[in-house]
């Protein structure tokens, strides 16, 4: 693995979507893995200023987000179709039709999961799949009993997650309590993978991933396992690292 330990978020951002950008340069069609959640907005915001004060071109590329929450429909305000197309679609020149996300209200669950595997495999796998990761150690929504031999399926949420998703909803009997999520299978099948955390609430589940046992009980450790992960994290993401091991990463 290679680690980078930036300054703070803005770093962490600019870091992430520089990865990004010299990822569509090399390969105009490029397959994304894409991510949601509060880690990559930053990202995200670099990459549209990219788009629009340098040209970063995105007509070719196609995109696979990780997960999608089940039962709401791509509108709603909440689903992760609404958060990409507000964070990144709607603002670059990306074809609608190369982007996809798993329907959270397809009327069979099962073979909507087996779709996107297929759609996957049909572009050719994925070429740089960004992640965030849990409070509890999991990539995508493969929480904690998730083994490295999972394909995309419907999983359960945790409590744990279901209250660190709570901020987005307006009640917490709103929060979807299952979802759609690539498995950690499909996430290893990735050429490459670029992890962002970010604050001290990572912190610890940073240090087992790179530290720590390989378990289920922390999906994230499977990444171990992948010849090719960046991980690009703060300084509080890095703060219950040995010193030895952030002395050697590029600092920002
Ligand atoms: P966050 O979520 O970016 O909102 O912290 C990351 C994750 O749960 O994978």
């Amino acid at each position: 693995m290679k680690l980078w330990v930036v300054e703070d978020y803005q770093a962490m951002s600019r870091r992430a979507a520089d990865v990004l950008a010299r990822e569509i340069k090399r390969k105009p069609d490029s397959v994304l893995g894409l991510a949601t959640g509060g880690t990559p907005v930053g990202m995200y915001q670099e990459l549209v200023r990219m788009h629009r004060e340098e040209g970063l071109d995105f007509s070719r590329v196609t995109s696979f987000n990780l997960d999608e929450y089940v039962g709401l429909p791509a509108a709603h305000p909440q689903s992760y179709r609404t958060y990409m197309e507000e964070n990144l679609f709607a603002k670059v020149n990306i074809d609608p039709r190369m982007t996809h996300i798993p329907r959270g209200d397809a009327p069979d669950l099962e073979a909507e999961c087996a779709r996107y595997e297929r759609e996957i495999a049909r572009a050719g796998g994925i070429d740089i799949q960004v992640l965030g990761i849990g409070r509890n150690g999991h990539i995508g929504f493969n929480e904690p009993g998730s083994t490295a031999a999972t394909a995309t399926r419907v999983v359960q949420l945790t409590r744990d997650t279901v209250e660190a998703n709570a901020r987005y909803f307006d009640s917490p009997d709103e929060v979807p309590t299952q979802a759609i999520s690539m498995g950690i299978r499909t996430i290893l099948a990735a050429k490459r993978i670029l992890l962002l955390a970010s604050g001290s609430s990572k912190a610890e589940a940073v240090q087992r991933m790179l530290e720590g046992e390989l378990t289920p009980e922390l999906p994230a450790s499977f990444l171990r396992q992948h010849a090719d992960v960046t991980v690009v994290m703060d300084r509080q993401a890095a703060s219950r690292l040995p010193a030895a091991t952030i002395a050697g990463t590029a600092a920002d």
